[in-house]
């Protein structure tokens, strides 16, 4: 008998008890989950924003957990290992995954979304099956903590995706719009890589304040964030902008404050069917613009090592801890931002 939260509709999850997990094909691991993270992506189903996800799904894509079965082929792990996971499964030898773009791999797929009865449950449960396991897992050292952990999956590993997308070893000035947990995390990825200096946006005072003391000078609205980046840049724009929202007026205030020839990286999960800008505008600006999903597989050894040798302070990232079956609650604080929630999780014995 397994335990998890099931998507039953808009602004609505479900704490169920469902029939035992099996291994499906023989490359799966059964993974006892031991914390379940929840992330901004999971608002977009929640909100209604994204569509198309089937009741009854099992929701969330961000979990670390214990082996505790192996399909036939699996050569690397065994029962009781320790593991991470991306938010996508990837099967390591395809073109894609050659490429490091394990988000695309041609076998992958996204933990937590099911629709039409196709896809994969995820990872909010008390286990997961984990398909591709040999590729997909990563065995973690005693020394890593569930909390860490949970972060390289997906917030922390897309975080510095965003860094890379947006080019930022040789900027000056960039710009950040939305600081949610990733968008606070590219702040301190930013400032770790040398960035003098980094300008936010964000319209919560409790998430500004926290931008702030990561190092970035703030912004409560548009017409301030332009004046800003117009001081700090004398009038150019910033080089780069990386926007952590997935809203179409977000994506405009990013094109808004970027300079002729700098680059537009949108993380944010958009589900809209067009751009906030028109191409007239965008080759107006000579402007580069990168999106796409993190490839978190291919980043996650390099974000815990970067990330330890430069003593990132991560302690803030997790504030609130929940069980399964408080599941509603967790996700209305979350969503609302409830006590100054960051990032939420679910806590199993
Ligand atoms: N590309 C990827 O692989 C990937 C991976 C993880 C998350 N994401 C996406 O990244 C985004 C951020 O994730 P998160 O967990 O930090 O989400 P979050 O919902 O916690 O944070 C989003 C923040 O944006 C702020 N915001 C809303 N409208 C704004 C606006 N117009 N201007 C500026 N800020 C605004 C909100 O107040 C909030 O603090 C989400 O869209 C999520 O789906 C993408
Ligand atoms: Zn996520
Ligand atoms: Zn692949």
């Amino acid at each position: 008998m397994i335990k998890a939260v099931c998507f039953s509709g808009v602004e609505q999850v479900s704490y169920r008890e469902l029939g035992n997990l099996q291994i499906v094909s023989d490359d799966d691991a059964i993974v006892r989950v031991t914390t379940a993270g929840l992330c901004g992506s999971d608002l977009h189903p929640y909100f209604g924003r994204e569509l198309g996800i089937d009741q009854g799904t099992i929701l969330g894509h961000e979990f670390v957990g214990e082996v505790v079965a192996t399909g036939a082929n699996v050569q690397t792990l065994n029962n009781g290992d320790r593991v991470a996971c991306p938010f996508t499964t990837n099967c390591g030898t395809c073109r894609m995954c050659q490429l490091g773009l394990t988000a695309r791999c041609e076998e992958g797929q996204l933990f937590g979304w099911r629709e039409k009865g196709k896809g994969l449950h995820g990872g909010q449960a008390t286990h997961v099956r984990v398909p591709l396991a040999d590729s997909t897992l990563m065995k973690l050292s005693h020394g890593t903590s569930d909390e860490i952990a949970i972060l390289m999956g997906d917030n922390l590993s897309t975080a510095y995706f965003a860094t890379q997308l947006a080019d930022l070893n040789q900027k000056d000035a960039i710009a950040v719009v939305g600081c949610g947990t990733v968008g606070l995390l590219a702040i301190q990825w930013a400032r770790s890589l040398g960035v003098e200096r980094v300008l936010a946006i964000e319209p919560n005072s409790h998430r500004r304040q926290m931008a702030g003391q990561l190092g970035a000078i703030t912004a409560s609205d548009l017409q301030q964030f332009k004046s800003l980046t117009e001081e700090a840049t004398e009038g150019h724009g910033v080089d780069s902008v990386m926007e952590f929202v997935g809203l179409p007026d977000a994506q405009r205030t990013a094109f808004e404050v970027v300079r002729p020839g700098g680059t537009l990286a949108s993380i944010g999960c958009h589900c809209t069917p067009h751009l906030s800008f028109s191409p007239s505008e965008a080759y107006d600006k000579n402007l580069t613009y990168r999106t796409g999903r993190c490839s978190a597989r291919h980043y996650m050894e390099t974000v815990q090592q970067m990330s330890a040798s430069s003593n990132m302070d991560l302690s803030w990232c997790i504030t609130h801890q929940f069980s399964l079956d408080q599941a509603s609650e967790a996700y209305s604080t979350f969503a609302n931002r409830t006590d100054h929630c960051m990032t939420a999780v679910f806590k199993f014995d």
